[in-house]
């Protein structure tokens, strides 16, 4: 397990990804053991640094981390920089030829990692060159990695799968979706699947709806240029979202691995109803941030246009016809600058049939599975209160939430998926097929939204601080619902 032979070629290792994700999660992994002595990182991007600038860069990147110089020098010293730029083929042969000198240096025995960090516009060309030039070796591992956005609808998603896949074997792609990787979300498995009392209930006959919120207070910062042309339904719901969706609704796994599990996310994403462009609009509203508590409407951003039709948030009804879900509603909602940060799933159970107290209505019983900030689950029941006179019944909450010290001891989302990359272990990645499902999904909101509904006046519709517009509340209401997580109540 431990003292891993790895080569990773990073694409894009001037960027942001490897500063804030890479670099401190492959240190976390070499402070652990899993990787010692037989490993090294080749940085490329175009700009000419040098081996000490991107060392430089790196023992910054995990400078406030609690280590000794020492350690941190060490670390950094795998850290190798070369110059590319990812269309010219001699540029390959280069970095071949240094790949080739470090596989014999630390003794890696072929093993090669190719993270793409860079735009999504150069996966295939890369792809291409890494097979032509022959940097994929004979007698290791060769394993490519690709970070979202994974196309702009399905077309585009289409052809960027055909350029990747005609020089990587599927199962060397390990796409990222970094919820995955998040321990809650890989919780929601074990409580699925280990608990007699969630198996036995987990369907149509006593669920009656699933709710998962992913608020953001931060806004679009300085992504301005690229949000502006994606918005919430492209950045956070045909990736992050339905993949929970999946995870909540797929049947059970013969087994957790990632073959069982694939099998069984593609079936719960290709289960989804794709709406026609008439039920959208009752299904599905967006919504873009106005001003307040001083801070700038979206519209007043820098790099956004004055009267963009981008949605910063978006609320839907999902429905996914598979035996056992068909007829519950999910429903989901997401926006930047609403009134907390926080990602949480909300199972709610149905009534019971028929109510014995002299209570008018029961609290419905409420799996709450929180994922960020503060991971745990939580379990609403009804009991009986405290009084000598009569038989009040009322609702308490059964709470397990990680401390202080297990929160500090959990891995972050990266450092786990990047060890499975090393592991070889695809469970927690998202395989081409759940893409095509999700993007099909997607762009039939898209589509419905692009062809109608191109009014400037409809933004902005709520305020940052907000949870969003009150249209988001009654996608609910309609139904006899309401959002259990109402930090705002
Ligand atoms: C990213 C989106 O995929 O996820 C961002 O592009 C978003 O817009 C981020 O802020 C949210 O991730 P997390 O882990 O902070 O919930």
């Amino acid at each position: 397990m431990k003292d891993r032979k790895t080569l990773f070629i990073i694409f894009g290792a001037t960027g942001d990804l490897a500063q804030r994700k890479l670099y401190p999660a492959l240190f976390n992994l070499y402070q652990k053991g899993f990787l010692k002595d037989k490993f090294a990182v080749i940085g490329t991007a175009r700009r000419p640094w040098t081996n000490e600038h991107l060392q430089e860069v790196v023992r910054n990147s995990v400078a406030d981390m609690e280590y000794s110089a020492l350690e941190i020098n060490q670390f950094a010293s795998h850290f190798y920089y070369q110059s590319h730029n990812v269309t010219d083929t001699q540029h390959y042969e280069t970095l071949n030829k240094l790949a080739d000198q470090l596989d014999k240096k630390y003794d890696i025995g072929g093993n090669r990692i190719f993270y793409l960090a860079t735009s999504p516009a150069f996966f295939g060309t890369i792809a291409k060159h890494l097979r032509t030039q022959k940097l994929v070796t004979e007698n290791g591992y060769n394993r490519l990695v690709i970070e979202k956005p994974f196309g702009h609808n399905l077309k585009t998603a289409k052809d960027l799968n055909d350029s990747i896949s005609k020089y990587f074997d599927e199962k060397d792609i390990f796409q990222i979706d970094h919820y995955l990787g998040k321990e809650m979300v890989q919780s929601i498995y074990a409580i699925r699947f280990a608990n007699p009392i969630f198996s036995s209930l987990w369907n149509n006959r006593y669920i009656s709806n699933i709710q998962i919120t992913v608020g953001e207070v931060l806004g679009v910062e300085e992504r301005a240029g690229y949000y502006e042309n994606v918005g919430a339904l492209r950045d956070m719901v045909q990736n992050h979202i339905l993949q929970l969706v999946s995870l909540l609704t797929m049947n059970a796994p013969v087994a957790y691995n990632a073959d069982d599990i694939e099998r069984e996310k593609i079936s719960a994403l290709k289960s989804l109803k794709i709406y026609e462009p008439d039920e959208v609009s009752r299904n599905f509203i967006r919504g873009q941030y106005g001003p307040a508590y001083g801070m700038p409407a979206y519209r007043e951003e820098s790099q956004v246009s004055k009267d963009s039709m981008t949605e910063t948030f978006v609320a839907g009804k999902i429905q996914v016809n598979n035996m056992n879900f068909a007829d519950v509603p999910i429903y989901i909602r997401t926006g930047k600058r609403m009134a907390v940060k926080g990602t949480r799933i909300d199972v709610v159970f149905k009534d019971m049939p028929n109510n014995i107290f002299s209570n008018e209505k029961l609290n419905p019983n409420v799996l709450t599975i929180n994922i960020d900030p503060n991971p745990g689950t939580s379990l609403r029941l009804n009991e009986k209160e405290v009084s000598e006179t009569s038989y009040p019944v009322s609702s308490v909450t059964m709470n397990f939430r990680y401390s202080s010290a297990l929160k500090a001891k959990t891995p972050e989302a990266y450092e786990k998926l990047l060890f499975d990359v090393i592991k070889g272990d695809a469970t927690n990645f998202v395989h081409w097929k759940e893409v095509e499902y999700s993007w099909k999904f997607i762009d039939a909101i898209r589509e419905a939204w692009d062809q109608n509904g191109q009014d400037p006046a409809i933004f902005p519709n709520y305020e940052c601080g907000s949870m969003g517009p009150r249209e988001a509340d009654e996608l609910l209401i309609r139904d006899g619902n309401y959002w259990e997580f109402n930090p705002l109540r």
